[in-house]
């Protein structure tokens, strides 16, 4: 059987780990004779390059006929002065909601090889870090009307955040499933004592959990989240939360874990095809000079095996291949600590396969 996926190359470094993940997908082909097409889907600063448009109607059919979609990263300084509806974040967005992508998985695990990269003190990090962050991907702030105008002779911009019960009841549905195959805790974050919105996100979280008595709800908000998330990241299992919430936290918890570039995501809709991208950026300044770190993308890939192909064993080839390359010390510069030795990106990305196919 053949998987379709959909390859978004992106911009930055985003073609060099994607080679990378690339590799490591053959490497997988290769040993367990499973076969792979991949189907080139511009998105980006590369389709606004080349098409005048960050996602071509052609790009979004392609993510829509694939199996799944695997991308790197995207935009970029080069970018920065074009209209607002031609930058590459966009082309990202409207993908997101014609996938209609509504729940956003970010795993944030610590792997023991890299507790000396982590930001917080051992004795912190020793407690153990192993949460997910469920994000609502296509509503609130980031869906709602956005406006600048003439107000009293000044201008004046909003962006309005609002959730529909219906949204809140799916992501809900996510978190609670999630945690049922995990440590069975949900915290959700919202700013209730402030925002309507947040108020009914926790009326409906309440309502949802009574279907879910086995697993512990509580509630917090999102300020004393950020904080809690340095101060005792292992009390956490599973955290939902709104679009613009879930940005925000998911990039302090990746930092916690050691690097950013150490972690992959997932976004899912009510089908099986799903968007799986590493959770950082396109680092316009490493990109092309064989620096950047693979393995987030190549994580990605792994999660995309996982929960999309249903192919639990080759997913885990590629963790425990990661793994053994931590293991022997082999780092890009991002996760460097005293006794590891820098590799670049294609080498750490080799040395993936590599443990794939001896393994
Ligand atoms: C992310 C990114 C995107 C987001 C940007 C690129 C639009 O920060 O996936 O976290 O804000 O969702
Ligand atoms: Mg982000």
């Amino acid at each position: 059987m053949t998987k379709n996926i959909a390859i978004i190359r992106g911009d930055g470094i985003g073609p060099e780990i994607m080679e990378q993940a690339l590799a490591v997908l053959d490497a997988i082909s290769e040993k367990y004779a499973i076969s792979f097409n991949y189907m080139d889907a511009p998105m980006g600063g590369e389709a606004i390059d080349r098409f005048g448009d960050p996602l071509p109607e052609e790009s979004l059919k392609t993510c829509l006929s694939s199996d799944s979609v695997l991308m790197s990263a995207i935009g970029g300084p080069k970018w920065d002065e074009v209209p607002k509806e031609k930058r590459p974040e966009r082309g990202l967005l409207r993908l997101r909601a014609g996938m209609e992508l509504y729940s956003n998985l970010r795993p944030a695990k610590i792997f023991p090889q890299l507790r000396d990269a982590s930001p917080l003190k051992p004795s912190i990090v020793d407690k153990g870090i192993d949460l997910i962050i469920v994000r609502e991907l296509i509503g609130g702030a980031y869906f709602g009307e956005h406006k600048t105008e003439m107000i009293n002779g000044q201008e004046y911009a909003s962006d309005i955040m609002g959730y529909s019960r219906n949204e809140i009841e799916r992501i809900a549905h996510v978190a609670f499933k999630t945690a049922i195959l995990r440590n069975k805790k949900v915290c959700s974050v919202d700013k209730a004592n402030v925002l309507d919105s947040s108020k009914l996100w926790r009326r409906v979280l309440n309502e949802v959990s009574v279907q879910y008595p086995d697993v512990e709800l509580s509630h917090m908000y999102v300020d004393n989240c950020a904080m809690q998330l340095v101060r005792d990241p292992s009390q956490f299992d599973v955290i939902v939360t709104e679009n613009l919430f879930g940005d925000i936290l998911s990039d302090e918890a990746s930092q916690i874990c050691g690097s950013i570039g150490m972690i992959g995501s997932c976004s899912l809709g009510s089908g099986t095809r799903g968007l799986y991208e590493p959770i950082h950026g396109s680092a316009p300044d490493i990109a092309g000079k064989n620096l950047a770190n693979p393995l987030a993308m190549i994580l990605s890939a792994a999660m995309m095996l996982r929960m999309s192909f249903d192919m639990e064993v080759q997913a885990e080839a590629i963790e425990k291949a990661v793994e053994a390359v931590l293991d022997e010390g082999l780092r890009t510069g991002d996760t460097m600590s005293e006794g590891t030795r820098l590799l670049g990106c294609h080498e750490i990305g080799k040395a993936v396969c590599e443990k794939i196919l001896s393994a």
